[in-house]
């Protein structure tokens, strides 16, 4: 037994020591194949004397672990974020504001690279890894534990065995990690990670833990928060290190603004060819002692910046431009270019938003173009290169039938956009059906893009109006590949059960040019009904809060034409709720409810609370008076809207005969 117990220690040991190698100081000390050996050896080992497992085990690293959800975990200190600079002028502020506080010069900073990913807590207890909780919302995070366990370079056991330690650090995926997985989810049709944050939060979030140990998520720590065993920053870094923890080798300490910025400018040169993203530089007095004394404002520490990177540009070859088309028929040109690498990402193509944008700036096929990551997701192209070879290239001129069906493009009036107005136009009717199930619409899960094409050409659906009728070809669905049994009846349940959607989803769903959601929530607050928001004319519309003129022709415009008013008809007809069930206008009075009101003149309290009040009731409360509306509050030294409303013979009401309306 004793030579077991032994046995399983020295695995432990050996492992232990090659994974901080190969993890750590990214200097492996044995090859794969000895490593396995040893860790099967240690799994069998353990799994057969079961007593002498522990909780530091390597063995802990592979996951296994499912979870239902991730706890929220109380912060024992907030997590909180730093406020930005962006030049050298927002450094010198910083710096002035910290000498302002302590009267001395007597300070320097600490430079690190700001690391790309996303920030955690780890916590240790008598030397144990005990919990890793995520920022969340920075009071209480996700305990992640069991994920956080899988990361190979953060150790299970510490030298430091004080009752309670805690490091923050983030975690975050190689670039090479990052390209590997969406290599791989492309081969599964699954969706693309837009970049390494992206795919770190996804994996630190997946419940089953085996899915974390799979993609090799790694972490650096930069901040140890026992402050008081240290005199700095640099020295807390330095036992990080000594602890077996991840610590960034660009680290220096600088004395002034000026290296400062000579430090961050040589990080920035280093960028392109880390194997890791960052966004910019953490700049930090290094000195622990004034941290309390310079303070923090509420979101921040005022001791700490950090400089963001401006977007990467990078120079590329414009192949070809082609046009797409959305789901309200807009046009959005897109380029092919010669692969780049930028911002962590291999990019071979690029917005150029609309035939404006490439006009104004005569971006033409063949040339070099300036592209950057705007919000580090989309890259978008931003002016060519006018070298010798760009002059000798032909203009480009912008479509003007539509790529799909070749009907002819349009222009709205006002807008940059062109439009496909082909009601027929098959690919507006995928993304209009895209769109229409999507999660803030219908909700309805299991129809992707790929199926939804799938189901158009097999001429199972035309319209949305179709997607209820899917519940009659149940065998045909099966069928269709990749729809087993069971995802076919998930499918219609959840079809089913959108048919009881509240009137804001199904009215954002219609994919009505401008509305969104917010738009589309106000109407279904304000009119309560379909039938009510399809009788409304442009000039109520317009009174509605939020509601510009933009949005009111559009919503006017849509409900003239036939082919739409069928479909709502087809969607009756399949028993869809068209009716407003929040909460808002919860209360009901036969003379108030869907009624129109304006309010005008001093009343005992402020307007708004008589607005209040009648939406309450599911009363549309509008600006002007016309003659579509019913009542005119009328308070104390009532104007023109008083006038208007006797002449046009609209009923006005005084507050008494409101509140006896509603029975108060
Ligand atoms: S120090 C009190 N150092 O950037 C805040 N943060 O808003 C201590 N980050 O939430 C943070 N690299 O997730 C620090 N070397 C670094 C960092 C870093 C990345 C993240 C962190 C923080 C955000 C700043």
């Amino acid at each position: 037994m004793k030579d077991i117990k032994n046995r399983i220690e020295k695995l432990k040991e050996d492992l232990n020591e090659w994974n901080y190698a190969y993890y750590v100081l990214d200097n492996p000390i044995v090859d794969d194949s000895e490593y396995d050996k040893y860790l099967n050896e240690l799994i069998m080992l353990e799994t057969d004397n079961p007593e002498f497992k522990t909780d530091d085990s390597p063995t802990q690293k592979v996951g296994g672990q499912v979870m239902d959800k991730f706890e929220k975990y109380k912060h024992k200190l907030p997590m909180l974020s730093l406020s930005n600079a962006f030049n050298k002028d927002d450094l010198e502020t910083f710096d002035e504001q910290i000498f302002k506080e302590i009267e001395s010069k007597k300070y320097n900073f600490f430079v690190e690279p700001k690391i790309d990913g996303l920030s955690i807590s780890l916590i240790y207890k008598n030397g144990n890894f005990f919990k890793g909780v995520t920022r969340g919302d920075g009071i209480y995070g996700e305990d992640v534990t069991s994920n956080v366990k899988t990361i190979k370079s953060i150790p299970l056991s510490i030298s430091d065995k004080s009752d309670y330690v805690e490091i923050r650090g983030e975690v975050f995926l190689s670039k090479v990690e990052f390209e590997k997985i969406n290599k791989q989810r492309q081969n599964n049709d699954e969706e693309l990670f837009a970049n390494p944050r992206n795919a770190a939060a996804g994996t630190l979030r997946q419940l089953d833990s085996s899915i974390a140990a799979s993609r090799k998520l790694d972490a650096f720590l930069y901040y140890f928060m026992n402050r008081e065993k240290f005199h700095t920053h640099s020295e807390s870094l330095n036992y990080l290190e000594k602890m077996n923890f991840k610590v960034n080798k660009l680290g220096k300490i600088c004395n002034d603004i000026e290296e400062v910025y000579n430090h961050i400018k040589f990080i920035e040169l280093q960028r392109e060819k880390l194997e890791y993203e960052i966004d910019g530089v953490v700049i930090k007095i290094n000195d622990f002692d004034l941290y309390e004394k310079v303070g923090y404002t509420a979101k921040s520490p005022k001791w700490a910046i950090a400089f963001k990177f401006p977007a990467e540009v990078k120079e590329t070859l414009l192949k070809n431009i082609y046009a797409t088309v959305g789901r309200t028929g807009r046009i959005t040109y897109n380029a092919t270019l010669e692969p780049v690498q930028i911002s962590g990402t291999i990019v071979q193509a690029a917005t150029l938003h609309n035939a404006d944008f490439i006009i104004q700036r005569d971006i033409r096929i063949g040339g070099k173009v300036k592209i950057k990551k705007a919000g580090d997701i989309i890259p978008e192209v931003i002016e060519p290169i006018q070298d010798n070879k760009y002059k000798s290239l032909t203009k480009w001129v912008e479509e003007i039938k539509c790529p799909v069906c070749n009907s002819n493009l349009e222009r709205v009036e006002g807008e940059v956009d062109q439009y496909c107005i082909n009601f027929e136009c098959p690919r507006k009717i995928i993304r209009g059906l895209e769109h229409f199930v999507s999660r803030d619409a219908m909700n309805i899960e299991g129809l992707s893009i790929k199926i939804i094409e799938k189901l158009f050409e097999n001429k199972f659906i035309k319209n949305v109006a179709d997607i209820y009728k899917l519940s009659k070809f149940k065998d045909e669905l099966i069928q269709l590949d990749k729809m087993g049994e069971k995802s076919v009846s998930n499918l219609l349940e959840s079809i089913e059960k959108s048919k009881n959607s509240s009137l804001e989803k199904l009215f954002f769903g219609l994919g009505i040019r401008h509305v969104g959601k917010k738009t589309a929530k106000t109407l279904a607050i304000s009119f309560k009904t379909m039938e009510n928001i399809s009788k409304i004319n442009f000039e109520e519309l317009e009174q509605i809060n939020d509601v510009g003129p933009i949005v009111a022709k559009s919503v006017c415009d849509w409900f003239e034409i036939k082919q739409n008013l069928q479909l709502i008809n087809k969607l009756k007809e399949e028993n869809i709720n068209m009716i407003y069930l929040g909460n808002e206008g919860s209360k009901n009075n036969d003379k108030i409810t869907l009624k129109s009101f304006v309010i005008t003149g001093t009343l005992s309290k402020p307007r708004n609370y008589f607005k209040d009040l009648l939406e309450e009731y599911g009363a549309k409360v509008i600006d002007t008076v016309s003659k579509k509306t019913d009542f005119l509050l009328a308070g104390k030294e009532a104007g023109s809207k008083l006038e208007k409303a006797e002449k046009l013979g609209v009923k006005i009401i005084s507050e008494e005969s409101l509140l006896e309306m509603i029975g108060e």
